[in-house]
């Protein structure tokens, strides 16, 4: 049995405990390609656990003993998945770990920026009782969301706006729209810009791909109406960030909650960093204390899945399996 590789910050304790006890783990510091690439080849390591690492298609062609990475997320957009599939490299992924964690994050930001809470917050701090005379909250029931992305975290936050009282749409064109609208959800295959004005929420749920970067651009943002708000939990590059900025300092948007950003740590002279209006937090919508022990017990169970030999419950890239029988 090979050895695995983990990486500093490492995955949540009991979950790594567990996968220690089971198999032989080497423990490195913070993930650097070059060093990385000389460790698995030293140490013929079979696995990597992964969160952010950018696994390239350098390194995948490098490393011949590695045949799996357990990615401790959902988004696996870090990795090259085609190098992995054309290496034969099976990328396992932990897809129902932590989607409450994030849908509860959403209609927290949803609400905080429509009750203005942060300015109420902020005032307080600064002796400013007479704040409650100058702005005024926002109900949510009967806004209209537009969710982007109906997977698993899109369904959960559409349950949870529902039970608010909002009126949920959902874009996600490989969905059938019986399934969609069995939920109550009314169900978009295209986006039309002008039909954009109608909603006060936008949710992000899509992956990031090919297809997704900057799928909120200066287009889309121009075509909302000013009291709309975007909440992004996916990954900063689905939103092109500096158009975001702009839309909310010329008022075209009245608040952005981004939990991902385009880069990560940001830069300390990002602009979005000093923008009032956008409600930040550090790429954390996933990670309550429950959510980061399912997921490092789900990549524990990927693990023992590919160890034991059976196809590992979350197999990203389902090819590899077809790479490897050409192989034999
Ligand atoms: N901020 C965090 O802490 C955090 C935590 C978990 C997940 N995420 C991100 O949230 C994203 C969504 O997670 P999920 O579990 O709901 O994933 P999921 O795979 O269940 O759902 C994604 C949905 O997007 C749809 N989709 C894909 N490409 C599309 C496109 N071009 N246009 C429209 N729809 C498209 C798919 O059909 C699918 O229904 C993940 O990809 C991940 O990047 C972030």
């Amino acid at each position: 049995m090979g050895s695995i590789l983990t990486f500093q910050p490492s995955i949540e304790k009991s979950g790594l405990d567990l996968i220690k006890s089971h198999f032989h783990v080497i423990e490195l510091g913070a993930f650097s390609e070059n060093p990385v690439i000389d460790a698995i080849n030293r140490h013929q390591i079979v696995g990597i656990v992964t969160r952010t690492e950018k696994i390239t298609e350098k390194l995948l062609a490098s490393t011949p003993s590695l045949k799996f990475i357990a990615q401790n997320g959902v988004g696996v957009d870090n990795i090259d998945v085609d190098a992995a599939t054309k290496y034969g490299v099976q990328v396992l992924n932990v897809p129902n770990s932590n989607y409450t964690a994030v849908a509860e994050q959403v209609v927290m930001s949803v609400l905080v920026l429509n009750k203005k809470f942060l300015p109420y917050h902020q005032a307080m701090k600064h002796d400013d009782y007479d704040v409650r005379e100058r702005i005024v909250g926002t109900e949510v029931v009967n806004q209209r969301a537009l969710i982007l992305g109906y997977g698993q975290i899109g369904q959960t936050v559409a349950r949870m706006f529902k039970i608010l009282g909002i009126h949920v749409t959902a874009y996600d064109p490989y969905l059938l729209s019986s399934f969609v609208q069995a939920e109550g959800v009314s169900h978009l295959k295209k986006i039309e810009y002008s039909e954009l004005k109608a909603f006060d929420i936008i949710s992000v749920h899509l992956p990031l791909t090919e297809h997704t970067h900057h799928f909120i651009n200066r287009t889309f943002l121009d075509s909302l109406k000013e009291s709309a708000i975007i909440v992004n939990t996916s990954r900063g590059g689905v939103v092109d960030q500096n158009e975001i900025d702009q839309a909310l300092k010329q008022g075209k948007i009245a608040g952005a909650a981004l939990d991902v950003l385009e880069s990560e740590p940001p830069a300390i002279d990002d602009p979005i960093l000093k923008n009032e209006k956008a409600l930040l937090s550090p790429h954390v919508a996933g990670d309550t204390r429950e959510a980061k022990v399912r997921c490092a017990h789900f990549v524990f169970e990927n693990i023992k899945d590919y160890f034991q030999n059976k196809i590992p419950r979350n197999l990203i890239n389902l090819n590899v399996l077809n790479r490897k029988e050409e192989d034999e």
